[in-house]
């Protein structure tokens, strides 16, 4: 089979590394790279084994991609979906699938309507220590589900598009989304509701994110909720705890100290623990590349299509709403 050809939007931390994971199958060829700046696609494209780069995301066609990768912020990565699905083009987006339910909504029929792929960069699910939780948890090894638990913590340069509310689309979308909130749904099954509260006491120039420090208690329909709390004030040196799953009859933590090559979690059930490990090679960057392969070849959705994906732009969505107008809100609200 001929390689796919690539071209991507963003010359950023994560073009680089899904760059590399998607060169790492042995399957792609990256055959233009997109900035703003053009030394900066240049340096990435250059770094990728490729010579074709501009500072115009619309002249990648020329490059005769098969595929995009857009690694841009979120309120760009809307403006980028669009154009390449109207020019007809598969999408491996960096990270969530939009920067608003609107925009995820839209982008989401797009590509039903234009028959293309488009898979929302979420990693997690290609992880085969987190595999084993959703076997064992969404399985009922371990009894009902009760809860998951997780912290995330960063300290972002205050200048950078993370922080900016509109170039972001908020934290809840960004860093709180990254609180492990689409594998622990993928886990844990249909959201339901939402509880949140925030605060913004670090970074409270206008235009900054909204909320700076926020908590969610997010309610699955099988009863089970999973409790996130993310910010971007992350004390120096201060390590987030890890996450954790919590079933009737027992629970699961991955292990933040796993042997060298190994990723492992510990299962708790019946007053015992044992440790189980996982090869962390090829990552779950280079396994999601790869399943984007398949599905791109073999017109199949992979584990993160857009009318699923969109969930997660919804649940960010009603955070939101919850942390402002002080309310649980029903994700059926968001629709
Ligand atoms: N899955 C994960 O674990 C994970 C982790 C972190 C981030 N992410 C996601 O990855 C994505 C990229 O984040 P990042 O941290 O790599 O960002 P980044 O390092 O700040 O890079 C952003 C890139 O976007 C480019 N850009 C901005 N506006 C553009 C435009 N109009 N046209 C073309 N390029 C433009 C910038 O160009 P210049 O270089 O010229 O400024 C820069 O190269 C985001 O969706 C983020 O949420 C995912």
């Amino acid at each position: 089979m001929p390689k796919q050809r690539i071209a991507i939007v963003g010359a950023g931390n994560m073009a680089r590394a899904r760059g590399r994971a998607l060169l790492d199958t042995g399957r792609v060829e990256i055959c233009g790279v997109a900035a703003r700046r053009v030394q900066r696609a240049e340096s990435c494209a250059a770094e990728l084994g490729c010579d074709v780069f501009c500072d115009d995301f619309r002249r990648l066609g020329e490059a005769g991609p098969d595929a995009i990768l857009i690694e841009v912020p979120h309120r760009v990565q809307d403006e980028v979906s669009i154009w390449a699905l109207d020019a007809g083009y598969d999408l491996l987006v960096g990270g969530c699938l939009a920067s608003s339910v609107e925009n995820g909504r839209q982008i989401a029929e797009l590509a039903t309507r234009n028959s293309r792929i488009v898979e929302a960069g979420f990693q997690r699910r290609y992880d085969p220590a987190w595999e084993e939780i959703q076997r064992l948890v969404a399985g009922g090894e371990l009894g009902a589900p009760v809860m998951a638990v997780t912290t995330a913590l960063w300290n972002p340069d205050p200048a950078v598009w993370y922080y900016d509310q509109e170039e972001s689309g908020g934290m809840p979308l960004t860093h709180m989304s990254y609180c492990y909130l689409n594998a622990i749904r993928w886990i844990l099954g249909r959201p339901t509701t939402v509880s949140a509260i925030a605060n913004r006491m670090r970074n409270t120039a206008p235009g900054r994110v909204v909320e700076e420090t926020c908590g969610a208690l997010i309610g699955f329909a099988n009863g089970a909720f999973a409790s996130a709390t993310a910010s971007y004030i992350g004390p120096e040196g201060m390590p987030d705890p890890q996450p954790r799953f919590v079933c009737a009859e027992g629970g699961i933590l991955p292990n933040a100290d796993s042997p060298p090559g190994k990723d492992s979690i510990t299962v708790f059930h019946g007053g015992r623990s044992e440790v189980r490990a996982f090869a962390n090679e090829p990552s779950p960057f280079v396994r999601q590349a790869a399943a984007f392969l398949d599905a791109i070849e073999g017109r199949h959705e992979a584990r993160n299509p857009p009318e699923d994906a969109l969930l997660d732009v919804e649940i960010a969505a009603a955070v939101s709403v919850s942390a402002k107008e002080h309310r649980t809100v029903s994700l059926a609200e968001m629709r």
